[in-house]
């Protein structure tokens, strides 16, 4: 393909994908739909990235290369609506010639995600925005089409990526201040800030973007935890130390931040150890995203494993090792389950009474919560009910 013909394409591709998000309602603004019509998110692509294959052996990532796609497929996919991995692992190998195995650390979000996100940020001609987790640089080159480069930080904690974002980005004709560094920390250097967007997840809000927001300005993040439950916040900043907001709605989740990310579970506990009664609930609150997130609120220090021998259904081991203390869900007949609980916290317990709440509470939303921090203390909290629960210290 010609570069002129390539242009006409990317560009007319750029158009559809607009019209697709607007119909969608992710995307509600002229100046947000003039940035999803100009940048080249081709550009940040980089040479490979990854499509994901739900196969019976699990989640498998399929290599796109310039070798193995013709130029149009190539472009063609990079304008669909599509989250594209671009790091597994964290690593920066060279392709593999086949399907692999990973856990994603880094991807061009799903673009009607991206633009919902700013179109929730409610940023404002003027604004000067911090973005965390800048990963290919699509989303930062939108955020610099409507505000301008000067107004736009973005940190990447990783240096490769980084560096490859920084590239893209002056080959699109962006140059915004790019930093490698861990963006909990934030960027004092640029502050204060209107606006805060993290484009990966966190377990708490961290007090560097409080400090480093205007008072007024705003912060859209998605809170997340070990089990993976995930909730949007956005919130309004009242002071150095307090803020406080709502949660959207929708289902959205993101890679964790990482430093906030789990560590390796380890070794488990014995299935036969501690006491054992029947459930209330069972595993099926893993699968129903408000009731996970409760339960995470709830036990914010638990990671989760599967174990199934011999095709028998699942049990599901919980284990909070700096409490230690852990609990193991176990199938019975019927779609019944039994728990086993042992350490110095019922861990099962504490999940059952936070989801029993809820259900008594009418099995509100996650946008009937509210997130509120003051004086370094950060709770989730029904308003009208006497619910709440801190995010993990
Ligand atoms: C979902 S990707 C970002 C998507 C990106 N905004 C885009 O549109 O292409 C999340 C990124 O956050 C980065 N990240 C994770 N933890 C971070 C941290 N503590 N500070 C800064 N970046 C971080 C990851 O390396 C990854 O590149």
């Amino acid at each position: 393909m010609s570069v002129d013909v390539d242009d006409q394409l990317a560009a007319r591709l750029r158009r559809r994908l607009a019209g697709q998000l607007t119909a969608d309602g992710d995307l509600r603004s002229p100046e947000w739909r003039q940035a999803v019509e100009t940048v080249p998110r081709h550009v940040f692509l980089g040479p490979v990235f990854y499509r994901r294959r739900d196969t019976d052996r699990g989640t498998l990532w399929e290599p796109i290369t310039p070798d193995g796609t013709s130029p149009a497929d190539r472009l063609s996919l990079a304008y669909e609506n599509v989250t594209w991995v671009t790091q597994l692992d964290g690593e920066d190998a060279p392709a593999p010639p086949g399907p692999v195995t990973g856990a994603p650390t880094s991807s061009s979000t799903l673009p009607g995600l991206v633009v919902r996100m700013l179109e929730d940020l409610q940023v404002e001609d003027g604004h000067n925005v911090l973005e965390i987790g800048t990963g290919t640089g699509y989303s930062t080159a939108l955020l610099c089409h409507r505000l301008g480069d000067s107004r736009v930080t973005s940190v990447e904690v990783d240096p490769v990526l980084g560096g490859r974002a920084r590239d893209a980005l002056q080959r699109a004709g962006y140059s915004p201040t790019v930093v490698i560094r861990d963006g909990l920390t934030g960027w004092p250097h640029r502050a204060p800030y209107d606006r805060v967007i993290a484009t990966c997840s966190v377990r708490r809000i961290p007090s560097a973007w409080l400090t480093q927001s205007r008072p007024g300005g705003i912060i859209l993040v998605t809170v997340s935890g070990w089990l993976y439950g995930s909730a949007l916040a956005r919130l309004t900043v009242t002071g150095p130390d307090s803020a406080e907001g709502e949660f959207l709605p929708g289902t959205v989740s993101f890679m964790q931040a990482r430093p906030h990310a789990a560590p390796p579970i380890g070794r488990l506990p014995s299935q036969d150890a501690g006491e054992q009664r029947r459930a209330v609930f069972g595993a099926e609150i893993f699968t129903d995203w408000t009731p996970l997130w409760i339960a995470q609120l709830a036990a914010p220090g638990v990671q989760r494993m599967t174990v199934s021998t011999d095709g028998a259904p699942a049990a599901h081991c919980l284990l909070d090792r700096e409490a230690r203390s852990w609990a193991w869900l176990i199938p019975g007949e019927h779609g019944t389950w039994s728990v086993r609980q042992g350490g110095p916290c019922r861990l099962w317990d504490r999940v059952e009474a936070a989801l029993t709440a809820w259900h008594n509470a009418g099995r509100p939303p996650q946008q009937a919560f509210r997130l509120g921090i003051t004086c370094g203390e950060q709770r989730v909290f029904l308003p009208g009910t006497g619910l709440s629960w801190p995010l993990p210290a």
